[in-house]
Formats: structure tokens, C-alpha cells, sequence
């Protein structure tokens, strides 16, 4: 894919941007990359934290609404598969979360927009890279960690970007590479096994998380038996 890379200094949020273009028309493969973000959005509107030396991309795509589950867990396997690379193994939290131990590295926020022209998918990826652990706020939702502290090296954040783009790319759904995508994911998913609460828009589910299916959704077994199919969420292990 040819990529073009759009290079900011400061932004609100490099998915806000990057839907701004898919309104204007941009083309599809267009990429924002911003060396900081001053209202960087997580899931369920949530903040992340953006200082510099992070890396903070947005990547457009035409994608129909229904594939964005699963681009959802291509994106996070491409960070993973990139991780691996430095030498780093990382793990992924259902949906999207990017872990190395029990410290979160990086995170997803996949957006779909719909214009005249068809559907198009903004894929935001927030990696911890060249940063202390110390710059970030300690209001974290959970434990966090950064590439710079995991590997006790400076990141090179241009080659990290070109690497995390071409193992998108190469994880795209429906691509080559893409087929083996839900059965590698699940061999890194540690929520599989677990008995967790997910708290979803529509409530709290509680059960034992069984599988993936092949559209990337949690299945759910609850205390009744039943098996349940949950496509968004915040998941915590039951206490
Ligand atoms: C999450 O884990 O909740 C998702 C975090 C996604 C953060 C990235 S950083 C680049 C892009 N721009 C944003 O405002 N969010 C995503």
C-alpha cells in the first residue's frame, strides 16, 4: 500500500484530524502522525495521554462498518507483531489492548464514518514508545508502561511508525496474512480463560471469557450456561 504520511506537531486528537480529511475527501492510505496530542481520545471517550515521544497515528481506510471488529484486533496484532521485532513479547487484552506483563503499551481506537462515497475506517494506534514511565499522569485507568522503560533504550519513533504500517498493512483483513488472524490473536488474548465483568454501553455482563469468534467478538459463558456474544467493552477480571 502506498501510504502517505501527513506529519503535525501538535494536535487535538490525530483521529479527529484524520476524520476532518475523510470529510474533505482524502484519499484512502492517507496516514496523520503527530509528535503530541492535546486531547488524544481512548475508548469510551476516555483520555490518552499524549506527551511527546509517544507515537500517535491515524490511519484511513475504506472499510465497511462490519469489518471494524476485526480491524480492531488486526491493528493490535500489527503492534504486536512489531513489539516482537525489538525482542519485546507483548500480549493483547480483549478487544484491543497492548500489554507487556500487566502493564498497558499501546492502544487502538477504531472509528468508522460514513460520507456519500462509501465507508471509510480511521485506525488510531497510541504506542507508550519514547517516553519515561514517568511522563505519564499517574490518573492511568490501570498499570502503563513505555517502550523506552520495557527495552531500557531509546525508540526510534520514524522507524517505528514505517514498521507498525507495513505490519498493518500485511494484517490487513482479507489480506495475506490476515487469514491466521483470529487464531494468533486468540493464542495472546490472557483474557480467554479468564472469569471477567465487562462493562458494555448497554450494562455490566459477568461470565468466563471462552472465545474469539471470527468476526472478533468476545463469546462469553455466563454463570446461567449461556454463551453470550459481546462486541464492545471494558473487560476486568472478576474479583
Ligand atoms: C484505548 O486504549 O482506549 C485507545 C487509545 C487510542 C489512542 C490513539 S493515539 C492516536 C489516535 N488518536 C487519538 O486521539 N486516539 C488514538
Amino acid at each position: 500500500m502506498d501510504w502517505k504520511v501527513l506529519r503535525r506537531d501538535v494536535v487535538t486528537s490525530t483521529n479527529e484530524v484524520a476524520k476532518e480529511l475523510v470529510a474533505e475527501g482524502t484519499e484512502p492510505a492517507t496516514v496523520v502522525v503527530a509528535a503530541k496530542q492535546i486531547a488524544g481520545r481512548g475508548r469510551f471517550g476516555r483520555r490518552w495521554a499524549s506527551p511527546r515521544g509517544g507515537l500517535y497515528v491515524s490511519a484511513i481506510l475504506r472499510e465497511e462498518l462490519r469489518q471494524l471488529p476485526l480491524l480492531s484486533l488486526a491493528s493490535a496484532l500489527a503492534v504486536v507483531d512489531v513489539l516482537e521485532t525489538r525482542g519485546l513479547q507483548a500480549t493483547l487484552k480483549w478487544p484491543n489492548d497492548v500489554q507487556v506483563g500487566d502493564a498497558k503499551v499501546a492502544g487502538i481506537l477504531v472509528e468508522g464514518i460514513v460520507v456519500a462515497e462509501g465507508y471509510w475506517a480511521v485506525v488510531g494506534i497510541g504506542i507508550n514508545s519514547d517516553v519515561y514511565v514517568e511522563d505519564l499522569p499517574v490518573d492511568l485507568e490501570g498499570p502503563a508502561t513505555t517502550l523506552r522503560h520495557e527495552l531500557g533504550r531509546r525508540v526510534d519513533n520514524e522507524t517505528l511508525l514505517a514498521d507498525i504500517l507495513a505490519a498493518l498493512e500485511a494484517r490487513l483483513p482479507g489480506r495475506e496474512g490476515g487469514a491466521d488472524l483470529v487464531a494468533r490473536y486468540k493464542a495472546l488474548c490472557t483474557t480467554l480463560g479468564q472469569d471477567v465483568t465487562i462493562r458494555t454501553a448497554a450494562g455490566t455482563l459477568e461470565g468466563h471469557a471462552v472465545d474469539v469468534d471470527p468476526q472478533g467478538f468476545l463469546i462469553l459463558e455466563t454463570p446461567e450456561g449461556e454463551r453470550v456474544e459481546v462486541a464492545e467493552g471494558t473487560v476486568r477480571p472478576r474479583s
